[in-house]
């Protein structure tokens, strides 16, 4: 898909990634770029139209759908971090969020705007996934990794079924970026506008999945070594 013309809506888009999501595509030439936040009075890039949207609340995807009618790109970025052990009585509370705005938020709005992205000739979809779909931190990410390798899934279902209409759907799989979410994480961490430049340039190049830093590829090779390094990673 080209970015040039686009008229793209980003959740999530006040802060983090999906602040500089909207800083990248107007800055490649996107039309219009609806920034989408629970309070939109917290969106502040310029050049871009705040909408309000909790990503848990269907009335309000089924009025943003119904107002936002010349979509071309949606980019289901919103989400939530948390941690701690599966086997804590809390984890169940965690998951079934981390479930709601993770996982379920990105299939609701794909199914509220697929008709909207059907009706353009260019259009497509970007999930914003993590590296952890494919591994867990010991005691740390269980939930955050499930959510997240839940999307992946939906995320594949996504592009095949969306194909018959000619939506593309890219999956972006990152480590850590330096945002709120990774504040409290040390070491290195990705530049949230360096990884939004590198997912609108896989996305104008047709790719389906973007691994975007070498932790993210170091993973994904993990899946294939003896043993998997999903089955005692990072411990
Ligand atoms: N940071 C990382 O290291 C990392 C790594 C891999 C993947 N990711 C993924 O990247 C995406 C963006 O995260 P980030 O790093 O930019 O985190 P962030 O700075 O914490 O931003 C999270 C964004 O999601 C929004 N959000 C949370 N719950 C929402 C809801 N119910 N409805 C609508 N919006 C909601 C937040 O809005 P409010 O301001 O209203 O809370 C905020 O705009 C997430 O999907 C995350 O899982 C992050």
């Amino acid at each position: 898909m080209k970015i040039k013309d686009a008229v793209a809506l980003v959740t999530g888009a006040n802060r983090g990634l999906g602040a500089a999501f909207a800083r990248a595509l107007l800055a490649a030439g996107a039309a219009k770029v609806y920034a989408a936040a629970r309070d939109p009075s917290t969106i502040t890039e310029a050049g871009v139209i705040p909408v309000q949207l909790d990503v848990t609340q269907p009335h309000q995807i089924a009025a943003l759908a119904r107002d936002l009618g010349d979509v071309s790109l949606l980019i289901n970025n919103a989400g939530i971090g948390g941690s701690g052990p599966v086997l804590s009585p809390e984890s169940i509370d965690m998951l079934y969020q981390q479930f709601e705005i993770n996982t379920v938020g990105p299939l609701r709005m794909t199914q509220a705007f697929a008709p909207i992205l059907a009706a353009r000739n260019d259009s497509a979809v970007i999930n914003v996934i993590s590296a952890l779909s494919w591994a867990t931190l010991p005691g740390v990410t269980g939930t955050y990794s499930a959510s997240k390798a839940a999307v992946w899934a939906l995320s594949n279902a996504m592009r095949q079924e969306l194909k018959t209409q000619g939506t593309e759907v890219l999956s972006l799989h990152v480590a850590f970026m330096d945002t709120d979410m990774a504040r409290g994480v040390p070491g290195a961490k990705a530049s949230p506008d360096e990884i939004a430049r590198l997912a609108i340039a896989a996305l104008e190049s047709g790719q389906p999945e973007l691994l975007a830093d070498d932790v993210t590829r170091s993973v994904h090779a993990g899946l294939t070594t003896v043993p998997p390094m999903y089955l005692g990673m990072l411990g």
